[in-house]
């Protein structure tokens, strides 16, 4: 399925709110990510994307027909990681399974990997979470390691994976 990615734009609200307001998609995230999404939590995170600052982070919109169906970001860690970047992402589920995360994630990558001074992209994604990881070793990343009893999320504790691809 064709999409583009490009930057968010305010008028986006409303989309945001129809397609990330899925328990689906909270349940696969960090905690913060709300549920249900309100307009509101769309208009702050539409903020928080225009106040970025692109040496920490970079957020896109995942367009699809020129809606935002899903979002991708990119955020640069610092310290001794400052050559590492993570990478996270979630899709409107009416898009599911038609490769689109797989190929956000490798023009995401690709785009880092070309101006920016970083040789290794990570995630996370929660051990149970067969499409995100399958996404990334689609994409190219190969699984680390899992991360036993790291997440405790909904009153409940399980592993978490990490998956990662480095400049080649
Ligand atoms: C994870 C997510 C972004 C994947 O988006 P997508 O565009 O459907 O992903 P793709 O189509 O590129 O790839 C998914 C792959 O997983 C496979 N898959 C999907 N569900 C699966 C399941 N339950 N078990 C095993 N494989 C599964 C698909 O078949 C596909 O692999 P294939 O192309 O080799 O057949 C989407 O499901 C989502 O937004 N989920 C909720 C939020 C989330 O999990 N974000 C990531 C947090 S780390």
């Amino acid at each position: 399925m064709e999409f583009t990615l490009r930057k968010w734009a305010g008028e986006d609200a409303p989309a945001l709110v129809k397609y990330a307001s899925n328990k689906k998609i909270a349940d696969n995230l960090r905690d913060g990510f709300p549920h249900p999404y309100t307009i509101n939590d769309a208009w702050a995170f539409l903020q928080a994307t225009l106040n970025a600052d692109e040496a920490k982070s970079l957020y896109r919109a995942i367009d699809v027909g020129g809606e935002a169906v899903g979002s991708a970001g990119i955020f640069f860690k610092d310290n001794v990681y400052r050559k590492s970047a993570e990478i996270g992402y979630w899709l409107g589920e009416p898009f599911w399974g038609n490769g689109i995360a797989t190929a956000a994630i490798r023009l995401m990558c690709e785009e880092v990997f070309k101006r920016r001074d970083i040789v290794r992209i990570y995630a996370e994604p929660y051990a149970h979470n067969a499409a995100s990881c399958r996404a990334l070793t689609n994409a190219g990343f190969e699984l680390e390691g899992v991360l036993r009893q790291s997440i405790y999320k909904n009153g409940v504790i399980f592993d978490s994976c990490i998956y990662a691809k480095l400049r080649t």
